[in-house]
């Protein structure tokens, strides 16, 4: 990314401490590339420490300033435990935590074993919630002020058929910020969460669309902005929510789709593709079913 692609003024993160699990690719790699452009200290977390280290030394590369990667795996409370004592002993309390490390796959659900369920709970439902309970232990006795933001998807509102763990555990981190928003906010530590449409990735695009490549997905015929999400749009929504500037936003799941979300919902979400003519002939042939009602009432 260049300073173009944020809408935000330079040093706008400056103090501020952010960790961002599965910072070392996909939508982690780009919000921690937007908070290292403003000026923030960034912590970036995964299994694999050789991804981080590489995802670490680029971003520095390409923008300066400090990402340090901890090779965490967040299934384990205690390896958490010990990644946020290194952060914590590093510079002080964070500010600032973006649960978006997950893990998925497309599956009909009665495939689905107890390990293959585990697989994605333990990453997303439990892993999420168990970062999130050691940094608001530790923010809570300090007395410190944070921002947490979850990654979500639009399925916590839709159900998500062929990727129920998945949905479920999403949807249980939906009611964790709602939650935590009214428990801990009044504490200083605010929750939101951010529900992304399509933005292809590698790690999301070799589960859920196998055989298609994330680098050409494009167009998206079915979503009302006719494309997939663009990577700097959900950093700069991250980015704010982040910020101490946002601070009366608390408890919100915003969804960051093109509209995709409402568009199923409705009953006519196709009449969008309707040219004037056929608005025109529904509208005449509408007319006409009232016309006949009024003339059968006249009699
Ligand atoms: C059915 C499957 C399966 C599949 C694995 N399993 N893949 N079952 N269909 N495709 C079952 C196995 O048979 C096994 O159960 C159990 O799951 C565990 O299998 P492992 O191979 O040991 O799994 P594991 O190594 O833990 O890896 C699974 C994973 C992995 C955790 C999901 O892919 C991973 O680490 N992913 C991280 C990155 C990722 O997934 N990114 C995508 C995020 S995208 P049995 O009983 O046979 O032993 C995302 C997008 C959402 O969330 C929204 C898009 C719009
Ligand atoms: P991704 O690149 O595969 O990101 C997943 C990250 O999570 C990886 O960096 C992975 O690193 C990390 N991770 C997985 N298991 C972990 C564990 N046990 N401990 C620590 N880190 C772990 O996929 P993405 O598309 O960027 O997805 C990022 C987030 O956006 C996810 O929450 C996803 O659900 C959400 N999302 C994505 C889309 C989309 O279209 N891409 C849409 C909606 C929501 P390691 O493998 O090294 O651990």
């Amino acid at each position: 990314m260049t300073p173009d692609d944020l809408m935000f003024k330079p040093g706008l993160m400056k103090g501020e401490r952010v960790l961002i699990t599965g910072g070392g690719t996909g939508l982690g790699k780009v919000m921690a590339e937007a908070c290292l452009m403003l000026g923030a200290e960034v912590y970036i977390c995964g299994r694999r420490g050789g991804v981080l280290d590489d995802a670490a030394k680029e971003l520095m590369d390409a923008h300066g300033g400090k990402v340090t990667g901890i090779a965490c795996d967040i299934r384990v409370p205690e390896a958490i435990h010990d990644m946020l004592d290194q952060v914590w002993s590093d510079g002080g309390a964070l500010t600032g935590l973006i649960n978006n490390a997950a893990g998925n796959f497309i599956s009909r659900t009665e495939d689905l074993s107890p390990r293959a369920f585990d697989a994605i709970a333990n990453i997303v439902f439990r892993g999420s919630f168990f970062v999130t309970l050691d940094c608001g232990k530790r923010w809570i006795k300090e007395g410190a002020r944070a921002s947490v933001v979850s990654i979500l998807t639009t399925w916590v509102w839709s159900g998500g058929p062929f990727t129920v763990p998945s949905a479920m555990s999403k949807a249980g981190l939906n009611v964790m910020t709602q939650s935590l928003a009214v428990e801990w906010g009044p504490k200083g530590v605010r929750f939101n969460a951010i529900a992304p449409g399509p933005f292809p990735t590698e790690g999301a695009w070799a589960r859920l669309s196998p055989g298609q490549d994330a680098g050409s997905a494009r167009d998206m015929g079915s979503n009302p902005m006719g494309r997939v999400g663009e990577m700097r749009e959900l950093a700069n929504l991250a980015v704010y929510l982040l910020h101490p500037l946002s601070a009366y936003v608390n408890g919100q799941t915003i969804a960051i789709d093109g509209g995709a979300w409402n568009a199923g919902g409705g009953a006519f979400s196709a009449l969008r593709d309707w040219d004037d003519k056929r608005w025109a002939r529904a509208r005449a042939m509408i007319r006409g079913a009232n016309e006949q009602d009024r003339a059968k009432r006249t009699v």
